[in-house]
């Protein structure tokens, strides 16, 4: 018999037209473009207009992977949106996603994992197509962070920007994802939340005076806990496959700060030049920070055919996670 494998069959993104640098930020919280950029590495980030919600940009994302694959979205079993932001608590973004590309055989839910969505939502639709749950499906990571976040906070607006990217899988013989690899440790729940607007906290006056419907974040502890998932979620995926990371062509961490991602190359022995980086242009935007970045990495053609791709997330959980893919 066959085997039955999964592959990435095409790659999309978008991001809000709006670019709003540090130098804007410096004239609306007290922080400095050199504060910014030697703690983050960040040095802009995207803003959604309005209009621009969740599933707006999941949309353009979607139709360039779709249209990248040659998959025509009617062909899509499965559409899976990992978002921290959807447009509304319900319905899913991914049924307003699907009615938009009318892909009305598939079905449609949101995962929501931190940052890590994206990881675990190509981690989980991998085993489900193997499984044989259906042929063809529609992975995106969207995300207007910059609507929960509090524009008087210095510690957290400067961060976190808008984006979306997408992928979209098929079935080959040849495994294109390797393997994967999730973890969540719920102790940790409190070191990056969004606390009201769900069961424990409904809206009310009170929570909206406290500023509690914005991103709330423990940022030191948050930072040593990235490191050491990255270089832990990254060595066990590597021997769950058999390879080493000296075979890694191309390192895609979560860009939410490149202080974490030089404390974790060190770490792992890795040169900058076998890592991608855009967290200078966009900020951290959580769920589609790894797909934005992949597809990045694709267009510039710093992967190619047979090379060897290493994704790792973590965030809000909190979570954590990486594949290893060969492309
Ligand atoms: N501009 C200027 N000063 C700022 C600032 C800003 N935007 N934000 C915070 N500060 C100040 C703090 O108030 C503090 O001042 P104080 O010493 O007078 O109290 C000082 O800078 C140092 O703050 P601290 O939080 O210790 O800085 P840090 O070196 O830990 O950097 C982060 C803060 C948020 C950049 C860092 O902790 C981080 O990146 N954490 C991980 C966050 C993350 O990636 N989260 C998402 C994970 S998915």
């Amino acid at each position: 018999m066959k085997q039955r494998a999964v592959k990435i069959l095409g790659t999309g993104a978008f991001v809000p037209p709006r670019v709003v640098t540090n130098l804007d930020l410096e004239k609306m919280v007290e922080t400095s473009d050199d504060w910014i950029t030697t703690r983050t590495g960040i040095k802009e980030r995207r803003i959604a207009s309005p209009d621009e919600t969740t599933s707006v940009l999941a949309l353009a994302a979607a139709r360039e992977a779709l249209a990248k694959a040659s998959v025509p979205p009617e062909d899509l079993d499965l559409i899976v949106v990992a978002t921290v932001t959807p447009d509304m608590l319900f319905p899913a973004t991914a049924c307003l996603l699907q009615k938009e590309l009318h892909a009305r055989n598939a079905a449609c839910f949101d995962l929501e994992a931190g940052c890590t969505g994206f990881v675990y939502a190509l981690s989980v639709v991998e085993k489900y197509l193997v499984a044989g749950g259906g042929d063809t499906a529609l992975v995106v990571g969207a995300e207007t962070l910059s609507k929960i976040l509090n524009w008087n906070d210095r510690a957290t607006c400067v961060l976190f920007g808008d984006g979306a990217g997408a992928v979209v899988l098929g079935i080959d013989e040849k495994p294109g994802i390797l393997a994967t690899i999730l973890g969540s440790d719920g102790q940790g729940s409190h070191l990056l939340d969004l606390p009201a607007g769900g069961s424990r906290m409904p809206a009310s006056p009170e929570t909206l005076a406290q500023n509690l419907h914005f991103i709330h974040m423990a940022g030191n502890e948050v930072f040593k806990f990235a490191v050491r998932v990255i270089v832990d979620a990254s060595l066990r995926v590597l021997e769950k496959a058999h390879c080493t990371m000296e075979e890694v062509n191309l390192f895609i961490p979560h860009q939410a700060n490149i202080r974490i991602i030089h404390s974790a190359a060190k770490r792992l022995g890795l040169s900058m030049d076998r890592i991608f980086v855009n967290v200078n242009r966009y900020g951290n935007t959580s769920s589609a920070s790894i797909p934005l970045a992949l597809h990045e990495a694709v267009v510039q053609q710093r992967i190619r055919s047979g090379d060897l791709v290493l994704l790792v997330g973590f965030g809000a959980g909190l979570t954590w996670g990486s594949a290893l893919i060969r492309w």
